[in-house]
């Protein structure tokens, strides 16, 4: 079946999100921070990081460990008081042709002596090291040196963990593995741990996203009781959302139905396959080839025109490669984009006006993530919805920043504060 322009405007169409909705979903964001502040029922998290702004002056060499569900990543860093080098790191993934350390068949153990085995490849026996550890799901913390996973998300399904104090697992596979030299100090968010990153040298930096596999957002608490505090909003499973039956249908084909409503709106886990159900649904062609981040991205970048790329992609969709298809597949995949960076805005403008109603001082949200470096205009599109919202002289005074490398720099950050 081709992809008719009248069909392919229908479903553009119904992934549109107005002004106006932005601005109801703000609003609501807004409304499901202050109710989980008053620990009222919510579809948004405050969970407590026992972190806040670095000083900026922190120095000193640790070991940065980075789970986030894609990769592991293990880093040995020099804090050098708001500059930072790293001195060696390597990335390993978690599925490959010979194994997948995310499935429910994986033990706990067996995945924790698996990211063992990456820091021993930067770790030297017998040397003592303080490791900051950035695991990038939602856990409950009494302390800055530990946390207890609440639940997966990003579809791995690992036993064992979920419940389970996350250090003290690692700990025990560093020591089985050799390692017990490695002592890991702290554990935050990834989000936290951007914020962390662009705060070291820029102390307006109080807001952390990741726009990447996985979407959330933590924001630096200056009122609560615990506060000061980055707490972190889980805002993946933000619900207060104008939904349509594709995130329907995909929310009910994932491996958690109704929970991370969001982030299957908008993260790089879910875009493609939210792509292929919009291709079955509603032109009923049905490709086994789900597209990942990559391979929207390549759809959408009009720059490189890598034509040959493109039709031999929409091929593998289904969808065959004849100009209508390859234009079709464009605008279906940018309607899925934009709407995913406007939602993302939409947070970000409630959180903007609970920390700060009035935009009276600057704020600057540190993103990181695959979705916002590399899908093309996805940065741009937040830029533009903010401007679309937030009044003009308030605007100024915000903004957005891409900061790689952010899990690594932030875990070290932290496993330096937890020893000062
Ligand atoms: C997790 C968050 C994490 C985000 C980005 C989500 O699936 O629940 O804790 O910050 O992904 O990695």
């Amino acid at each position: 079946m081709v992809l008719s322009r009248a069909g392919v405007n229908e479903v553009v169409e119904e992934f549109t999100v107005t002004a106006k909705q932005v601005e109801q979903a703000a609003k609501y964001f807004e409304m499901e921070i202050a109710s989980g502040l008053k620990k009222a029922p919510s579809s948004l998290q405050i969970l407590k990081s026992y972190l806040r702004l670095p000083t900026g002056k922190e120095t000193g060499e640790y070991l940065a460990l980075d789970f986030g569900g894609t990769n592991v990543r293990a880093l040995l860093v020099q804090l050098q008081g708001g500059t930072y080098q790293v001195v060696k790191k390597v990335k390993r993934p978690l599925i490959s042709e010979k194994y997948d350390y995310t499935s429910a068949e994986t033990k706990a153990e067996e995945l924790f002596a698996f990211i063992a085995k990456v820091i021993s490849e930067i770790a030297e026996p017998g040397k003592r090291y303080q490791l900051g550890h950035t695991f990038s799901f939602g856990t409950e913390q009494s302390e800055l040196s530990d946390a207890r996973l609440i639940s997966w998300s990003k579809e791995i399904r690992v036993q064992g963990v979920e419940g389970e104090m996350v250090n003290a697992l690692l700990e025990r596979a560093l020591s089985k593995g050799g390692l017990s030299g490695v002592v890991p100090v702290a554990i935050l968010n990834d989000t936290v741990a951007s914020a962390l990153a662009a705060a070291y040298r820029n102390p307006a930096a109080d807001i952390g996203s990741i726009c990447g596999t996985g979407h959330n957002t933590t924001y630096m608490e200056r009122r609560g009781d615990f506060a000061p505090m980055f707490v972190n909003l889980e805002s993946g499973g933000f619900n207060r959302l104008p939904f349509t039956r594709y995130d329907v249908l995909l929310d009910g084909k994932s491996k958690c139905p109704g929970t991370q409503l969001l982030e299957k709106m908008v993260s790089g886990k879910y875009l493609g396959r939210l792509l292929q159900c919009v291709l079955e649904t509603a032109f009923g062609i049905k490709a086994s080839y789900e597209p990942d981040g990559k391979d929207l991205a390549l759809i959408l970048d009009v720059q490189n025109r890598k034509i040959e790329a493109v039709e031999t992609l929409a091929q593998k969709l289904g969808a065959g490669k004849s100009q209508q298809a390859v234009e079709g597949l464009r605008l279906l995949t940018q309607a899925l984009v934009t709407r995913s960076a406007r939602l993302v805005a939409a947070t970000y403008i409630g959180i903007l006006r609970h920390m700060d109603m009035e935009a009276k001082n600057g704020h600057t949200v540190a993103v990181d993530g695959s979705l916002y470096q590399k899908m093309p205009g996805y940065a741009q599109e937040i830029n533009r919805t903010l401007a679309e919202i937030i009044k003009e002289e308030q605007i100024k005074r915000i903004t957005v920043r891409f900061e790689g490398d952010g899990s690594g720099i932030g875990a070290a950050i932290a496993a330096a504060i937890a020893v000062s």
